[in-house]
């Protein structure tokens, strides 16, 4: 392969920190066992490791009980199974119009069997309203889900209003955090968030096939499939108790002790030494970008109203030639087209044409920004 320079973090972090990919080689080299299966030394440190991660998402997230702390292998499959699991016939969801797939195609199968479904629209910007979600309310809804940021966009969404309005309306709130976790501050309790939901390759930094979800002590769902978790093997059913309850078949537990990994080196980094850190380069790039003919940026204008992420589009220029160009001819890599998020490209105007999306992380370094300014005032140039 030839080097490459890094800028589609949205989709997966890359690279990983160090520890991460240690951890991984030590958990295959060195442990290799099956958690919670049978009682030997290998076994019990397998189920440490689970354990660890549990705790360092705990403290990251400030959850309660790290029991109600479930894995799955991505957090479209959290999703999933949250809402599949919770609302029923005749209920009402209220989403945002920044919704990733992930949100709006298995509320889209729901619908089917009777859940009704409010998409409240975002302005041009990506933003939202909070009053429009009360605005938006029902009789019968049951539960709001929204993600913590965009990911065509990189707008952050009003977490702790929406929250409030929930609490206060007895529904259920679930937060997407695909796009803001280990890069901004959540706090579940002070968010009034009652479903959290994650996914481990993002910004936590773990690796691709790890995610999951954090259910507030006293809510309860339904299972999506069920089968050996390893504890009660006595009997054919279920346990109702969790995390296994959810934790149906082997886990991806080198994944998780590499997700374990990931989230102790955020905690250690600190999230305001990454958050200013991707700051200071989104600054830096949306300055540079000021000069370059041609570009439509979209999203706030502010950087502190969104995250490292930044759509755009060059006249004269498809964004997937772009993402080509960007590829082929400088070895940056960037991500074209609609970014799974339908609803969010209609919402800010791309829907025909999709947009190039750039997305920063904590390793991209300056001189790589410039590289990518560069890249682009050449191109803009050519056209
Ligand atoms: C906001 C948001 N939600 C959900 C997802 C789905 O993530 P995963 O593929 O890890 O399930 C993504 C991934 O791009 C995302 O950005």
């Amino acid at each position: 392969m030839k080097p490459s320079i890094y800028l589609d973090n949205a989709a997966t972090s890359w690279p990983k920190p160090e520890i991460v990919y240690q951890t991984m080689d030590n958990y295959h080299r060195n442990i290799g066992a099956n958690p919670g299966r049978g009682s030997s030394s290998k076994t019990f440190a397998a189920g440490g490791v689970l354990l660890d991660t549990r705790e360092a998402l705990a403290r990251l997230f400030h959850l309660s009980d790290i029991s109600r702390i479930v894995f799955t292998k991505n957090i479209t499959e959290a999703i999933n199974t949250v809402l599949k699991g919770y609302l029923d016939p005749g209920d009402h969801i209220i989403i945002s119009s920044m919704e990733h797939n992930a949100v709006t195609r298995p509320l889209s199968v729901l619908k089917r069997s009777g859940v009704e479904v409010t998409v409240v629209e975002c302005a041009p910007d990506g933003s939202l309203y909070p009053p429009d979600i009360e605005k938006a309310w029902q009789k019968n809804t049951r539960m709001v889900a929204l993600t913590s940021a965009s990911n065509v966009t990189g707008t952050i969404m009003p977490i702790k209003e929406v929250g409030s309005i929930c609490r206060e309306r007895n529904a259920v709130f679930l937060l997407d955090s695909a796009q803001s976790a280990g890069i901004l501050p959540i706090d579940v309790e002070e968010e009034n968030i009652d479903i959290l939901t994650f996914t481990g390759h993002k910004g936590l930094f773990g690796p691709q096939g790890t995610g999951g979800f954090y259910l507030r002590p006293g809510l309860e769902i339904r299972s999506l499939i069920e089968g050996g978790t390893g504890s009660l093997s006595e009997t054919i059913i279920q346990p109702e108790f969790l995390p296994d309850k959810f934790e149906s078949g082997t886990l991806n537990t080198p994944g998780i002790a590499g997700l374990g990994a990931g989230v102790g080196f955020i905690l250690e980094t600190g999230l305001s030494a990454i958050r200013q850190h991707e700051l200071q380069l989104m600054n830096y790039l949306m300055d540079g970008l000021s000069e370059v003919s041609g570009l439509t940026l979209y999203g706030p204008k502010d950087s502190h109203k969104k995250t490292s992420v930044l759509s755009l589009n060059l006249a004269g220029m498809e964004c997937g030639e772009l993402s080509f160009a960007l590829d082929e001819r400088f070895g940056i890599i960037t991500r074209s087209g609609l970014h799974c998020a339908p609803l969010a490209h209609k919402t800010i105007g791309t829907l025909q044409q999709g947009t190039c999306r750039v997305s920063l992380g904590y390793f991209t370094t300056q001189e790589e920004i410039t590289f990518f300014l560069d890249a682009m005032r050449k191109l803009s140039t050519e056209i």
